[in-house]
């Protein structure tokens, strides 16, 4: 975790470029591993439309990521294999459960971003924006999952609580790794 002051704004800001690359590249992945186990049934198009989502908040994070220059964390390899592991294991249980798994990452992003864009000051308004537009579409992801009955998973509760603290570990860990 970290605490305010406890690094230069400069590279504070790496670390925000550096956790959401690395989010948006897991977020991807769990959606490749869902729509691997249910891309041919009835949750196929909302799946492949919410990838579509991600892998622009991807690009958008890897093009940041070369412009200033930010290192990407070394953990990728393990969220590529992490996130669609999660995204399959999640769509194995049924498409409920699949759902849950999205409400629950999309409840985590959301919380971070929002952290993000208060810590940001003036000087990183555009970045803020960025943010603040890509957050607006987890949610959108977060209620196409309580739409799709999402909280009748058997275990939601516990389940969901999983997931979120799975994406906090990984959120504080990608910051500085
Ligand atoms: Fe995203
Ligand atoms: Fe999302």
């Amino acid at each position: 975790m970290t605490l305010p002051g406890d690094v230069s704004d400069a590279a504070r800001v790496a670390q925000m470029i550096r956790v959401d690359h690395a989010g948006e590249y897991g977020a991807k992945r769990i959606y490749a591993g869902q729509i691997a186990v249910l891309g041919s049934g009835p949750k196929g198009d909302v799946l492949r439309h919410m990838q579509a989502q991600e892998q622009v908040h991807l690009d958008t994070f890897s093009a940041l990521i070369a412009k200033r220059r930010v290192r990407p964390t070394a953990l990728l390899p393990l969220w590529h294999v992490a996130g669609y592991a999660l995204g399959a294991v999640t769509a194995a249980m049924g498409e409920r459960a699949a759902m849950a798994c999205t409400v629950a990452v999309e409840e985590a992003i959301d919380e971070h971003y929002r952290a993000q864009t208060e810590e940001l000051g003036p000087d990183e308004a555009e970045l803020s924006r960025t943010i603040e537009t890509f957050r607006a579409e987890e949610l959108e992801h977060r209620d196409i999952g309580l739409a799709h009955e999402a909280e009748l998973t058997p275990g939601y509760r516990v389940l969901s609580a999983f997931i979120k603290a799975g994406c906090r570990v990984a959120i504080a860990v990608s910051e500085r790794v």
